[in-house]
């Protein structure tokens, strides 16, 4: 720490002592409220301090229903005093609400969801793009920034939690929240969800990663049994979320509707006690999914710490006071048991801000919030094909702007991460867009040109349209939401009037606004294809300015986009069709072998491989030089800008053992390490980066181990995980150490708490 830093934090905490010492009461009587104690004397003095129905008044959390259904819930299991308290205090049109205890000065957890922004209908607010839009990114300084401005806007609107930071793996490409998530390996995801949750918690509030964990499908959510091995989800699915919990130390973890091996994920012994508050040491509080709990002792026990979003009539009471009670009273939840939950809590609330920076309603710079989701999607939108530089648009007379809805806005995805912006969002055939048309912004951006739009349903007008245009620019929306799979073959003939548009004009460019991969069965048939996901507020000026130049494009994909059904890992999704409840099963027996690691294990050609995105400018790599270091591999490569104008390149490392059989990995190469430069012509960067010691190794469930073995490895540099990549060779010892941080255990890293 700097010394004016130190001078800085250590006069605040100085006046926030000062502060507390001169309320009545402060002082010595409650220590709990000293900030210049540590977050765990506090959480344990306060504690010690609250009687049986103050604790348990924190483990049970109420949904928005309660608003108006509470009412319905008997008073023996939820008090009139509390009904009222819930019913007057909970923020209105929020995701979910527990009570405080105010004679202690422990305030409410408002909660409100998501990755994209503030959800609350009554109040509007900046959505930024797709957090897979943001992964596209490959920089996390944009979801850091994103995550400062949403969580902004959650103090600002009276929210002191925000269930943001999705980080499930891309594992089924047809997951409808796949566009919630950071994408499909775990270096990026990790990275990405890691620097979001960072950039919503520096505002003093609570930060919730989810859904842990393994809830890659929607269809059958509640009652899906996944299948995998510990060693698979070790090295993927976890691992994502290691990563971004030792980045960030997000304050709450929300465990997931699905089974897991035959156990609920939010009454899980191995994932909640074993893997997350064991071997990563984590010290905050497991919150469920709402209606995801389905016990009380078992729950408990194997480390639920809240039920919450309760609400009213069908979730049954499972941690209210009743059922906590008699399991207290029976020693089936031991004391000390509930006493953890409500410490986690309370560390939370004092680690995270919630308790020294109580939220107030204040004002909203819309426009500069924009702004910042503006940047994020014109640092993620993804240029996938280009042929003849058809790109950027110059000294084109006459445009033709096709499908999409383009003259209305652009496609979000749906559910609980749905944002409503000021003014209000436009619905079309019951899908959200965001107020910001690409047309007009095209219009804007070339004021010269004569722009005609055409809405694409009737393919024969469209192509007349663009026959007569210099070029053509179709819209095609893939809408995605929480609850359902999104199948990848565009639906309403979209592929149809792609190929009727690009018959008549050659110079045809595709944007596509999906929440994840598609199918392009035209891709032959264009010369250039945009991939936007969903861009957000600013979504429409942002495409319209890479489509123009104004903005070089340097997205990344952080999926991979196969050809067809026969790449994908399952030619089915489990119990698709089957009503909601039913019980269903899937086996994820590729293991860790997800995305470009399946296409490499199994030889095939994706449509565009992860980490594919071009640029109007070039860059070159080189220098590219490694050496162990301890269990970790430091490697160093620069990047050149040898085009003709400004770009961000990024700079991907794959590792790649001599034989990956051998070496026991699940596929032939991983991404060890990535890095994006934003350079000049003729300007270049170089960068050091070391490579996290478990992207090498295998993780060993018998003795939860992770085990580097001994042999070559390579080292590819490019730019997608399909490029021609310079490689350099690094000999590794073989390597083992405990995978439990709290182990004796030196060289492992400790969660960031
Ligand atoms: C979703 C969560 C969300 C919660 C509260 C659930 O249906 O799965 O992601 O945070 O609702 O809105």
């Amino acid at each position: 720490m700097s010394k004016t830093i130190a001078l800085a934090a250590s006069l605040a905490m100085l006046l926030c002592t000062t502060v507390h010492a001169a309320q009545p009461g402060t002082s010595a009587d409650r220590p709990w409220l000293n900030p210049a104690l540590s977050p765990d004397a506090r959480a344990k003095a306060a504690i010690a301090a609250m009687t049986l129905d103050e604790k348990l008044q924190l483990v049970f959390g109420y949904s928005d229903q309660a608003m108006t259904d509470l009412a319905k819930v008997p008073d023996d299991i939820v008090s009139p005093e509390l009904k009222r308290y819930v019913v007057t205090h909970q923020v209105k049109g929020s995701a979910g609400f527990v009570p405080g205890i105010p004679r202690l000065g422990i305030p409410d957890q408002t909660q409100t969801d998501a990755s994209l922004g503030v959800r609350n209908s009554f109040i509007p607010s900046t959505a930024l793009p797709s957090s897979l839009a943001t992964a596209a990114s490959f920089d996390p300084a944009v979801p850091l920034a994103g995550g400062k401005m949403i969580g902004a806007e959650a103090r600002a609107t009276g929210h002191n939690t925000m269930l943001s930071g999705g980080v499930n793996l891309a594992r089924e490409p047809r997951n409808g929240r796949n566009f919630e998530y950071t994408g499909e390996d775990p270096l990026l995801a990790g990275t990405m969800a890691g620097a979001l949750i960072e950039g919503i918690q520096s505002n003093h509030i609570i930060s919730t990663i989810k859904h842990y964990a393994v809830n890659d499908q929607e269809t059958l959510r509640t009652s899906l049994d996944v299948t995998i091995s510990a060693e698979a989800m070790r090295q993927s699915d976890l691992l994502a979320f290691e990563l971004a919990i030792e980045k960030s130390s997000p304050g709450s973890v929300m465990c997931s509707y699905n089974l897991i091996n035959g156990r609920w994920g939010c009454e899980n012994d191995y994932l909640l006690n074993k893997v997350l508050k064991h071997d990563w040491a984590y010290k905050g509080f497991v919150m469920s999914d709402w209606g995801a709990v389905h016990s009380t002792v078992d729950a408990a026990n194997d480390g639920l710490d809240q039920h919450t979003g309760f609400c009213c009539v069908t979730d049954k009471p499972w941690f209210a006071p009743p059922a906590m009670k008699a399991a207290l009273a029976s020693g089936a939840i031991p004391q000390k048991r509930l006493d953890d939950m409500v410490e986690r809590i309370l560390w939370a609330m004092f680690a995270k801000g919630p308790v020294d920076y109580p939220v107030k309603i204040t004002p909203i710079d819309y426009a500069a919030h924009e702004a910042v989701s503006q940047k994020a999607a014109e640092d993620s939108l993804t240029l996938l094909k280009n042929e003849g530089n058809l790109l950027p648009l110059r000294g084109v007379k006459s445009i033709a702007v096709i499908g999409g809805h383009a003259d209305k806005g652009v496609l979000a995805g749906a559910g609980s991460s749905d944002v409503t912006p000021l003014g209000g969002d436009r619905k079309i055939g019951g899908h959200s867009y965001l107020p910001s048309p690409p047309l007009d912004a095209l219009k804007r951006e070339l004021p010269k040109a004569k722009i005609a739009f055409d809405a694409g349903t009737d393919h024969a007008a469209a192509a007349a349209l663009a026959a007569k245009s210099d070029v053509a620019i179709v819209f095609v929306t893939r809408h995605n939401s929480e609850g359902s799979e999104a199948s990848l073959i565009m639906v309403d003939n979209q592929d149809d009037l792609v190929a009727a548009v690009a018959k008549a004009n050659p110079k045809t460019i595709v944007v596509a606004e999906t929440g994840g991969a598609i199918y392009m069965p035209w891709v032959d048939q264009v010369p250039a294809i945009l991939e936007a996901f969903y861009p957000g507020i600013r979504g429409g000026t942002a495409i319209a300015r890479v489509l123009t130049g104004k903005v070089n494009p340097s997205g990344h994909l952080p999926i991979s986009f196969p050809v067809s059904a026969e790449q994908l890992a399952r030619p089915d999704i489990a119990g698709l069709g089957e009503p909601d409840g039913t019980p269903a099963a899937v086996s994820y027996d590729e293991g860790a072998a997800i995305g470009y690691k399946w296409y490499d294990m199994k030889g095939y050609k994706p449509l565009f491989a992860f980490g594919h995105g071009l640029s109007y400018t070039d860059f070159a790599f080189s220098n590219l030089a490694a050496q162990p270091d301890g269990k970790s591999i430091k490697v160093s490569f620069a990047i050149r800008n040898v085009g003709k104008r400004q770009g961000k390149g990024v700079g991907q490392v794959y590792v790649a053992p001599a034989d990956w059989h051998k070496a026991g990995w699940e596929a032939p190469k991983r991404l060890g390490a990535f890095a994006k430069a934003d350079l000049k012509p003729k300007q270049s960067k170089t960068f050091d980066l070391t490579i996290d010691p478990r992207l090498l190794a295998t993780y060993e469930a018998a003795e939860n181990n992770w085990h580097i073995k001994a042999g070559a490895y390579r080292l590819l540099l490019g730019d997608s995980s399909d490029a021609q990549m310079q490689s350099v060779e690094v000999t590794l010892p073989d390597s083992v150490w405990s995978a439990s941080s709290t182990a004796d255990n030196p060289g492992t890293p400790k969660t960031g708490n």
